[in-house]
């Protein structure tokens, strides 16, 4: 267990790994958080031994420090109004919506804004008690962007990188942000500031630029202090070689087949794997295959869909109205094109573990992921991992970081209906030959950048901006 000053590498994210939960018999134990940050951090705390500090969700109070399968979690508390005004507000109801494209409309409160303030200012204490002397301190995400600058001053020994697992907005957007230059100057605490993808780095430093002044010469950034800062593109990816090997595996085969017998065995089966999220164009996706029956294109004895919600930020308004627009929209498809044992979309609202989700990925012909804009899109590439004998079709937004590597997929803007309902088809009547097309090129691209390149990478680059400082961190990487 590291002790406080003991950690050469500190991971600090909103969420822990894992989650408190209660368990069946009533006792409090601990289950594996939802998204793909989590997923992609592990392999290099692991590698290094790190630390990891974030929230393990709800409000118990005093938990302290512990190991959990062999990673060592500092867990933080909040208090209900901190779950209200930080977590549901500032960061789900003000910066998301902001920072997709408006998507729903991003609200702005003071209140809001403090307890963003206030639980930063803790998580960088944290950070600060735990790191050791020169040790490299890896900050995540949204929720924690003023973390950078605040650890920075309490410790300017650190080496300090942040990554952003979603968009970042164009400046014309941004700017409506009241605190927008606090936010900027918040990542500029950090040496190397990490993006999906190279328009969200040139937008931070567009802005930072206009907003806050400062000298720019293409990725980098002039301090009036001397300090360097480097913004980058570093996208995202997955365990491409676990998610296959775990794909191949026998009991994943066998309870694909299984799945694929409780749907009635039709001859084509289309899937969505989401967050129940408002981003993810969950509604406009079972519309356009719903009219693909009713136009005739195919029945329910051809084709059904598999929609998996994962339950996510219930507290959320948006998120609640969104739960029960779709919960209307199911009722009335299957009302109206379904027949008795055979629904026209199989509708589940629950998180499942990855082997379920390997064996859900092994079984479908065509899966489809139409967010309306999506950092990077992790369920994309894992289906893709999951692939290996070079066949099911993948239908991808545009507007999702991950179609700038998956070129191969049939490639979509989900604010158009027709043509969503076009590509659906085509992917639907392809031929092997062109299956085998697509799917091989994509599996070249994941298996070379999976999640251990990608955090290599990264660690690689921050090295190299603050080299005279810092301790090196070990690559993730296994050989
Ligand atoms: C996305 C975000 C993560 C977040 C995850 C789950 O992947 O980028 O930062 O943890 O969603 O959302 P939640 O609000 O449950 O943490």
């Amino acid at each position: 267990m590291s002790a406080p000053g003991s950690s050469d590498l500190v991971i600090v994210a909103n969420r822990l790994p894992v989650d408190r939960v209660e368990t069946s018999n009533g006792t409090p134990g601990w289950r594996r958080s939802p998204g793909g940050l989590v997923t992609a951090i592990e392999p290099v705390m692991r590698a290094n031994e790190g630390t990891w500090i974030g929230w393990p969700g709800g409000t118990e109070q005093d938990l302290k420090p512990f190991e959990d399968d062999g990673m060592d979690l500092v867990p933080m508390t909040m208090t209900d109004r901190e779950i209200e005004n930080f977590y549901e507000g500032f960061a789900n109801g003000t910066l998301w919506p902001l920072y997709h494209d408006l998507v729903a409309k991003p609200e702005f409160h003071r209140e809001w804004w403090d307890s963003y303030v206030a639980v930063n200012k803790r998580f960088a204490e944290r950070a600060a008690e735990y790191a050791s002397e020169d040790a490299t301190v890896w900050v995540h995400d949204y929720q924690m962007q003023l973390v950078p600058q605040m650890l920075r001053e309490l410790r300017p020994d650190l080496r300090i990188g942040f990554y952003l697992h979603i968009p970042f907005p164009p400046a014309e957007l941004f700017q409506q942000l009241p605190w927008r230059r606090q936010i900027l100057e918040g990542l500029l605490g950090a040496d190397l500031v990490g993006f999906q993808l190279p328009g969200a780095a040139a937008n931070f430093v567009r802005l930072v630029r206009q907003r806050v002044g400062h000298k720019t010469h293409r990725e980098l950034i002039y301090l009036p202090d001397g300090r360097t800062v480097r913004a980058g593109a570093f996208p995202i990816s997955i365990d491409a070689a676990g998610f296959e090997e775990l794909s191949r595996s026998e009991p994943v085969a066998q309870r694909a087949a299984e799945i694929r017998e409780a749907l009635g065995s039709p001859r084509k089966v289309f899937l969505g794997i989401d967050r129940l999220d408002y981003t993810k164009g969950i509604y406009a996706r079972l519309r356009a295959f719903s009219e693909l029956i009713a136009d005739g294109h195919f029945d329910v004895e051809d084709a059904v869909f598999v929609q998996v919600a994962v339950p996510s930020r219930e507290q959320v308004e948006q998120y609640r109205i969104l739960r029960d627009e779709i919960d209307r929209l199911v009722g009335r498809i299957n009302g109206d094109l379904g027949r008795i044992g055979r629904p026209a979309i199989s509708y589940l609202h629950s998180s499942y573990p990855r082997e379920e989700m390997a064996a859900l990925y092994r079984m479908a012909d065509i899966m489809v992921v139409t967010p309306y804009r999506d950092g990077m899109n992790l369920v994309a590439k894992e289906y893709v991992a999951c692939r290996f004998e070079n066949d099911g079709a993948l239908v991808l937004s545009e507007f999702a970081g991950a179609a700038d590597e998956l070129r191969q997929a049939w490639l979509i803007n989900p604010y158009d209906i027709n043509g969503m309902k076009a590509a659906l088809l085509e992917a639907y009547q392809a031929d092997g030959r062109e299956l085998g097309r697509r799917m091989r090129a994509m599996r070249r691209t994941i298996s070379q950048h999976d999640v251990a390149a990608w955090a290599d990478s990264f660690m690689a680059e921050l090295a190299a901006v603050r080299p005279t400082h810092g301790k090196a961190v070990r690559p993730a990487r296994r050989s």
